[in-house]
């Protein structure tokens, strides 16, 4: 490990992050005792409606009386709270420098979801090593289990941030459009979580014109990765091309909060629930993966 790594280490000890032996990444805790559910919305391709998507699911999760956690880890480029009209008084760089503290970072009940912003043009935090990783891992060692479900909204391509977020997940949800750079870029990311150990994969063709582009998007996609990785995806559904969207995303108001956009929302909805539905995943705790 480098240095810098161990003087992260040496800064999450001194700030009593461990503050117990039994709570310790080290002692024996059951996969059983961890009860968030960790999804990363990513995609190939940027541009896709990653960011949409995770909030509209997260809000839709927290619709259904989960406890949800939506965190921006699009780092260094994050904009969450831009689609929320939001402007954080505090980021995760300022948890980082030590400017506050991770539950200070947090915005409660954005649509009855907690949303851990990232930060704007941070270089630093959009090349994060894994000292600052382990410091996050420590910090949400607890507060993981107060979630039912955490939402990862990641950046997109097969960046080491990305794939780290990513395959660390109980569940992927690839997002993908009809457009073939999509389609190229969603099965590189495909391969790469698949190398990382990655076996179900839920996909979502979003902007699709129709049930049936969405439809052939999809099998575009999963002929190739059956054929050259053996494993076939599963749909988890298509969202039409909206317009109403863009006009959402301009004022600021996601379109899930106003229920407007019903097809949107309720085809949204759907997948949120098939989400919720999918309990059986092992859950080792998404932080506990980073140790
Ligand atoms: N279903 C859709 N129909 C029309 N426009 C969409 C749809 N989903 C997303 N968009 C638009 O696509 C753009 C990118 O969305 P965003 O969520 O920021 O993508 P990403 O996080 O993948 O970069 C936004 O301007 C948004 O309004
Ligand atoms: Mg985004």
């Amino acid at each position: 490990m480098n240095d810098q790594a161990q003087r992260l280490r040496e800064l999450a000890r001194s700030r009593e992050i461990v503050s117990s032996a039994d709570n310790s990444p080290n002692s024996n805790v059951t996969p059983a005792t961890v009860r968030c559910k960790s999804i990363a919305v990513t995609s190939g391709k940027g541009g896709v409606g990653k960011t949409n998507i995770a909030l509209s699911l997260a809000v839709s999760l927290a619709s259904l009386k989960k406890k949800v956690l939506l965190l921006d880890a699009d780092l260094g480029l994050a904009n969450v709270h831009i689609l929320l009209g939001l402007a954080p008084r505090y980021n995760l760089s300022h948890f980082f420098d030590q400017s506050c503290t991770l539950e200070q970072v947090i915005i409660k009940g954005v649509g009855g979801v907690d949303i851990l912003p990232g930060a704007s043009g941070l270089e630093e935090l959009a090349n994060l090593d894994l000292g600052h990783l382990e410091l996050l891992q420590h910090h949400f060692y607890n507060l993981e289990e107060q979630y039912d479900f955490m939402i990862i909204d990641t950046g997109a391509g097969i960046g080491a941030n990305v794939i780290r977020f990513a395959s660390r997940a109980d569940q992927v949800v690839l997002v993908m459009s009809p457009e073939p750079t999509s389609l190229a870029d969603a099965y590189a990311m495909v391969k790469v979580l698949y190398e990382k150990g990655a076996r179900r994969i839920q996909t979502l063709v979003n902007m699709a014109v129709s049930e049936r582009d969405g439809v052939e998007t999809f099998d575009r996609l999963n002929a190739l990765v059956v054929k050259f990785l053996k494993m076939p995806l599963e749909l988890l559904g298509i969202l039409l091309f909206n317009k109403e969207i863009p006009k959402s995303v301009r004022r600021q108001r996601l379109m899930v909060l106003d229920k407007t956009g019903d097809g949107f929302c309720v085809r949204i909805a759907a997948a949120a629930r098939k989400l919720n539905g999918m309990a059986s995943v092992k859950r080792t705790g998404f932080f506990r993966k980073f140790w």
